[in-house]
């Protein structure tokens, strides 16, 4: 026949390791911008996706298929939790998404009521899973998540502000023509509008921004509407063409790589605070130490008297709306 095997009759596997599996609850723009950035890093060896609309899941999944001959080999394929016993990570991004003009905490009812019927479910099937939860507002989203699945802080965890770092980072290192990654920059707190710039830790090449002049430029006209630009990028890109998903995709990879290969990896990621800058009980984004366990550590930034007040201000927003919660 086409395909022998070895002498002993057992087909020899490449794959020395366990399989990594993802499951990713959400076939919307977000979930499948998901899936397409971990399909062409080769992140998964499987990964399972799952909707409600089973039509336009199959459609997703067909569509993602016929690309594999250009891309590593991962099993992709639509399926329920049910096939996500063995899963490493599940991904939720299953839920209602802003609508030009609304905030991301406007979503927290709807998306409430979404999670109360799906995170029990997705403890009971995928037992071994880290959750990593990208429905906005996702800050209240995690902790409701950690609530309902009584699982550690450490493996429930939110994309939280590793986009908004990201922006920052990439349009400071524009406006001073630079490359992002040799730019160090944070973005904290909530993910949405009261999140937090920390200005007095970017950094280039180990030297405080505030401290340079970037070559003769006069630096500080340009951080006026930068952080303007970082805060109100959903908005301008939901208003233009109705969901973001790409950056969001592509942020999610990293997260999960971080997750997948152990890496310690310091990512803004949100999670349970507990008794850090006088913050508690809240799920919020501060750089954290991201790897096989999840969250495992916490970094203990140190703010400025008025980054202090404005990372505060952004706990008190969501511990209002935490308090309004009916789980
Ligand atoms: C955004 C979505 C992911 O900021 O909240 O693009």
């Amino acid at each position: 026949n086409l395909f022998t095997t070895s002498s002993e009759g057992e087909s020899t596997s490449p794959i020395v390791r366990r399989p990594r599996k993802g499951v990713i609850v959400g076939a919307g723009q977000v979930g499948m911008a998901c899936a397409y950035s971990m399909l062409i890093q080769n992140i998964f060896d499987e990964m399972v996706i799952v909707d409600v609309n089973q039509h336009k899941l199959e459609g997703e999944v067909m569509d993602l298929l016929h690309g594999l001959p250009f891309v590593e080999p991962t099993l992709v394929r639509a399926g329920t939790l049910a096939d996500g016993e063995d899963a490493d990570i599940v991904i939720i991004t299953a839920g209602a998404k802003q609508k030009p003009g609304e905030t991301r905490l406007d979503l927290v009812n709807r998306n409430v009521e979404v999670f109360k019927g799906l995170i029990p479910e997705v403890v009971k099937c995928c037992p071994k899973a880290v959750l990593l939860i990208v429905t906005n507002p996702v800050d209240i989203m995690t902790y409701v998540a950690l609530k309902l699945s009584g699982l550690p802080s450490s493996s429930v965890i939110g994309s939280g502000t590793v986009l908004d770092t990201a922006r920052f980072r990439y349009l400071l290192a524009q406006k001073l023509e630079l490359d992002p990654r040799s730019l160090h920059a944070y973005v904290i707190g909530e993910h949405g509008d009261s999140e937090v710039p920390v200005w007095s830790k970017v950094n280039i090449a180990g030297m405080n921004l505030l401290d340079v002049e970037a070559e003769g430029k006069d630096i500080n006209p340009l951080l006026q509407d930068i952080f303007a630009q970082v805060k109100n990028a959903a908005y301008e890109i939901i208003q233009r063409k109705g969901a973001t998903s790409y950056a969001i995709g592509l942020g999610v990879a990293q997260i999960v790589q971080a997750i997948l290969r152990n890496q310690n990896r310091v990512l803004t990621v949100s999670t349970l605070i507990q008794n850090i800058h006088e913050i508690q009980n809240v799920c919020l984004s501060l750089p954290c130490v991201v790897n096989r366990q999840g969250v495992t550590r916490v970094l203990n930034l140190s703010l400025t008297q008025a980054e202090l007040q404005q990372l505060q201000h952004s706990s008190q927003v969501l511990q209002q709306t935490i308090k309004k919660l009916k789980l």
